[in-house]
């Protein structure tokens, strides 16, 4: 299934076969770093809400789930300023948190929510992204636990957009 973006055809980079192959190696390797701990895992709303919800899944260890969301005041993927939409609910001091992003570009938006968070006084924090898109890096942020690394393009699908539209795209496609 697939349908026009932008009067793109997006084409498949990475299968849905594949991000449930890697999603549960993910849950994993965090299931055995954070066994005992009851990590909070902090989604980053949209982008990250089907990333989040199978990786949950993935870790067979007890762990709670909360969300932030930021905008930025910029067009499209530019950021003209960030500003924080929703709030963690869940109180994070002394707990082990783990920040969960769909893509690492730029990093402002990591840099940003990685502040806010431990600002909380977390026990410890840790950096969570399906990709990693390494050609616009402008604040140098290293993930903890990344799905897959990825050199340039702009990506939809399996909760990543292009103004709102792929979300709902099982796979992760390239628009080009
Ligand atoms: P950053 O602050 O530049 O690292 O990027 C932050 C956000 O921009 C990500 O969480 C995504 O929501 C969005 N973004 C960056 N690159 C892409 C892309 O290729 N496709 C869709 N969204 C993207
Ligand atoms: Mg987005």
């Amino acid at each position: 299934m697939t349908y026009e973006i932008a009067g793109k055809n997006p084409r498949l980079i990475i299968s849905a076969d594949e991000i449930a192959a890697r999603v549960q190696g993910l849950g994993k390797e965090l299931a055995a770093a954070y066994e005992g701990k009851n990590p909070v895992l902090v989604g980053v709303l949209k982008g990250s809400f089907i990333f989040l919800a199978d990786l949950a899944r993935e870790i067979r260890c007890e762990a709670e789930i909360d969300f932030v969301q930021v905008s930025s005041y910029g067009e499209g993927t530019s950021h003209g300023g960030l500003e924080l939409l929703m709030r963690p609910s869940i109180p994070l001091s002394g707990r082990h948190v783990i920040l969960v992003e769909d893509i690492l570009d730029t990093r402002v938006t990591s840099s940003f929510l990685q502040d806010l968070l431990l600002s909380k006084s977390p026990a410890s924090f840790a950096l969570c992204a399906l990709l990693d898109k390494r050609e616009r890096r402008e604040v140098e942020i290293e993930a903890d636990y990344v799905g897959f690394t990825i050199e340039t393009g702009f990506i939809v699908g399996y909760g990543t957009d292009y103004a709102e539209a792929g979300r709902n795209l099982p796979g992760i496609y390239v628009l080009d």
